[in-house]
Formats: C-alpha cells, structure tokens, sequence
C-alpha cells in the first residue's frame, strides 16, 4: 500500500489531475471537495478515488474528515492544500463577503486542514504539505486584492511551518501555478483573458492540470527530503519570482 494523501478541492480542476497522478503513482488518495456532488460522483466513477465531502472552512469538519480518512485508509502521511476559489472584482467594488469567502477558504483552510493531520506526521516522523499559492500571491493581481492577500499568506504559511516540520521528517512547500486551464477561468472577460493574460504569457499558452501536478509529484516523494520552504512556480515564464 502507498502512502496516504488528502488533496482538498480534489476532484475537480487542478485537484483533480493531482489526485489522478498521485493515484497513479502508487499513493492511497482521499480526494476532498465542498460542493459539486455531480462532479465529485462522476469523478469516483471515473477513477476509482473515494471523493469525502467536507468544507475545509470548517476546523471541526476537517478535524472529522480527516479521522474518517484515516479510519478508511491510514495515517495521512500527504496533503495537498489545493482548494481555492475566487470571488474578482476591482477594490472599490469589492464586498466584505468577498473578501471573507476567499480569505477563509484559500488562507485559513490551511490552517483548518494542516492542524488535524500535523501531530500524527510529527509522531511518525515524515510528512509532505504542498500547498497551492498562485502566481498572483507571488505578483499581486489588479482585480485580486482578496484571492493575492491569501496567496501571498500561503507563502508565508509555507516558510514558517516549513521550519517546524523540518526536524520531524516533515516538509512543506509551495507551488505557484499560473494562468490553468480550469473552470476558475471562466469568469475573466474575454478580452481581458487574450489582452492582459495570454498575452502576457511567454510560452504562449495556458498551462495544463496535469503540469502542475508533476510539480506535486516531485515534491510529495521520499526523495524530495531536502526541498523545504520553497516555492516552486509554473507559470510559463509569466512572472519570474
Ligand atoms: N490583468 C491586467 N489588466 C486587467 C486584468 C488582468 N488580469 N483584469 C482586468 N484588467 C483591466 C481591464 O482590461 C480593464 O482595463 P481598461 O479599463 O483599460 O479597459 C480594467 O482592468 C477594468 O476591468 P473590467 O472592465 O473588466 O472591470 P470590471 O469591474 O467589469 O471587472 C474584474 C473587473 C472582475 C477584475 C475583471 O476584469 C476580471 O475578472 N479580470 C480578471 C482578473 C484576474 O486576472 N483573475 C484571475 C482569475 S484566475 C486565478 O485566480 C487563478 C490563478 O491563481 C492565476
């Protein structure tokens, strides 16, 4: 049996295509998601993966989600901090719910998912946290006041707890992806999307799913035991951190 993974926001979108690499590479994957009933069914049925659904704003659903992962596969051993949404708009328009929905969801979600499975992983002595940031925690985004103050705090997040867990066998690091080719990505304009993005984008394209999950792969593997800390972009050539 392969070690055991939690990827939150895990069966849609770039979650997805982690949970599928990583089950394909021998780990024991719980795929957690919020709300998409349909997708998460279909998501099952498609791969075999158990999709558990909890709202990872929630301490006390992911402190249970959590026990109920590991009554069914094991100790988690791999968690990746995936689930993130967006809620756009420019400053001056932007609602307090707003502002709160992405905050909670993309920065304390960290907090709500990393604490119930931290002890175990500092008792057995090994661990892998990746947590999903973005580009735009790394560049700031007009558009973005919320979703690139969370963003930037997973970095941060990523540093300090990186520190703690490096004497337990334990590390956590950071992917900044860039523009994905997901469903997030249906609420940009257009014409913002081909003018400020695309364009923007040395290689010239949208990156992929399944590129940003060879980038979870690297770092939740034994061998990765040295990489802690770190952020690890893939973006195109878009920003250059
Ligand atoms: N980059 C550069 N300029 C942008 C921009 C972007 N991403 N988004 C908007 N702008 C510009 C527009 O071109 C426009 O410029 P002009 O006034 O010169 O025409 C100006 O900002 C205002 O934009 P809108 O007219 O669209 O204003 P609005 O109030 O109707 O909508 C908005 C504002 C909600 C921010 C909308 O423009 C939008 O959704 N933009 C995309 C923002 C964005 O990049 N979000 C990333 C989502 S994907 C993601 O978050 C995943 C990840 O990790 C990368």
């Amino acid at each position: 049996m392969g070690r055991v993974a939690i990827v939150t926001g895990g069966t849609r979108g770039i979650g997805a295509a982690v949970s599928k690499a990583l089950s394909e590479a021998g780990y024991e994957v719980a795929a957690c998601y919020a709300g998409n009933e349909e997708k998460a069914k279909a998501f099952t049925a498609e791969t075999g993966i158990p999709a558990y659904k909890w709202d990872v704003c929630d301490f006390a659903a992911c402190e249970e989600g959590v026990r109920r992962v590991e009554a069914d596969l094991g100790p988690v051993e791999i968690l990746v901090n995936n689930a993130g949404i967006t809620r756009d708009a420019m400053f001056h328009k932007m609602t307090a719910e707003q502002w709160n929905a992405v905050i909670t969801t993309n920065l304390s979600g960290l907090f709500n998912m990393t604490r119930p499975v931290w002890d175990g992983m500092r008792e057995r002595g090994f661990g892998r946290v990746v947590n999903i940031s973005s580009i735009n925690g790394q560049k700031g985004q007009m558009g973005q006041a919320n979703y690139s103050a969370a963003k930037a705090g997973d970095i941060g997040f990523t540093k300090a707890l990186a520190q703690e867990g490096a004497k337990k066998g334990i590390t956590v690091n950071a992917i900044c992806p860039g523009y994905i080719n997901t469903d997030m990505m249906a609420t940009i304009p257009e014409e913002v999307m081909q003018k400020q993005i695309v364009a923007h984008i040395p290689v010239g394209r949208l990156g992929e799913a399944y590129e940003v999950a060879r980038c979870v792969l690297f770092l939740v593997s034994d061998e990765s035991a040295f990489i802690t800390g770190a952020t690890l972009t893939a973006n195109g050539g878009q920003y250059l951190a």
